[in-house]
């Protein structure tokens, strides 16, 4: 099948589980960087959604010290962002500059940051998130939801990703790209996030959850979907795929298959 004309059917996610955090993060970094030859085959840049929490120092850790990166190729979105400003402790931005963005040559002009002169206004500041996505995917002819070549999530302990919460309203937007709230449980309460069209068109979204913290919660997440958390909810359309990066500590009350990663991975 063409890539850019998916089948609505979505395959089973994959689990990797490591022994410990240092080894998940050599893992992630070997499948970002998979990723990042898949698109760069293709196109001219690698699109890559990131969250906040833990991730953003999981991540740096292995990948600021590969060689095989091609940073200025990388092109960055958030998949969702605190509306506070980019030197906030709350910014997710400042977060990911902190572990990542600062230690190696991403162009600061790929690093697709929230409109700050509208932090008073969020139905602005994710409208004008949504042009930015809309310019950078849109080519000659129009689309119905952009594809990231791939999302990295995490998974909060009540079953949130993105800013996708249990029992709130947005987690049945179907059209927009981006979406705002101002009523989150976790703080701080104003945020935008991308919304599940966007994360199901993805070519793979991957999700990084780890430590003995987070055992309940990828217990229901992986071996009852069917409960409807929020993560369970993203289901990548074929070809697309969502795979999970977890270690022992947090994968300790799952059943769900293990697949092992071999360390030449390639997608
Ligand atoms: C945010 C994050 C959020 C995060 C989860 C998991 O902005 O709040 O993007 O979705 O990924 O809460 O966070 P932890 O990995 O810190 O548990």
């Amino acid at each position: 099948m063409a890539e850019d004309a998916p089948s609505k059917k979505a395959t089973a996610p994959v689990l990797y589980g490591f022994n410990n955090t240092d080894s998940l993060s050599e893992g992630l970094a070997s499948f970002v960087l998979a990723a990042q030859d898949e698109a760069l085959k293709k196109q001219s840049t690698f699109k890559l959604a990131i969250s906040g929490g833990s991730l953003p120092k999981v991540l740096g850790k292995n990948l600021i010290e590969r060689k095989d990166v091609s940073w200025d190729k990388w092109e960055i979105f958030f998949a969702d962002e605190r509306v506070v400003p980019l030197d906030h402790e709350d910014s997710n931005f400042a977060l990911n500059d902190e572990h990542l963005f600062s230690k190696v040559p991403i162009p600061r002009q790929n690093i697709h940051v929230i409109d700050t002169t509208k932090l008073d206004d969020p139905e602005a500041v994710a409208d004008d998130y949504e042009k930015q996505l809309v310019a950078s995917f849109v080519g000659s002819s129009s689309i119905a939801f952009p594809r990231f070549d791939l999302i990295l999530l995490g998974i909060g302990p009540d079953g949130h990703t993105c800013s996708l919460f249990p029992g709130h309203p947005l987690l049945n937007e179907q059209d927009g790209w981006v979406a705002w709230l101002d009523d989150s449980p976790k703080p701080p309460p104003t945020r935008i996030t991308l919304t599940y069209p966007v994360l199901n068109h993805a070519h793979r979204v991957a999700f990084v959850s780890t430590g003995e913290g987070k055992q309940e919660i990828m217990e229901k997440v992986l071996d009852h979907p069917e409960e409807g958390l929020p993560s369970s909810r993203v289901k990548v359309i074929s070809p697309g795929r969502v795979y999970f990066f977890s270690d022992d500590a947090a994968l300790k009350l799952v059943k769900y298959e293990r697949t092992e990663f071999q360390s030449n991975f390639k997608l």
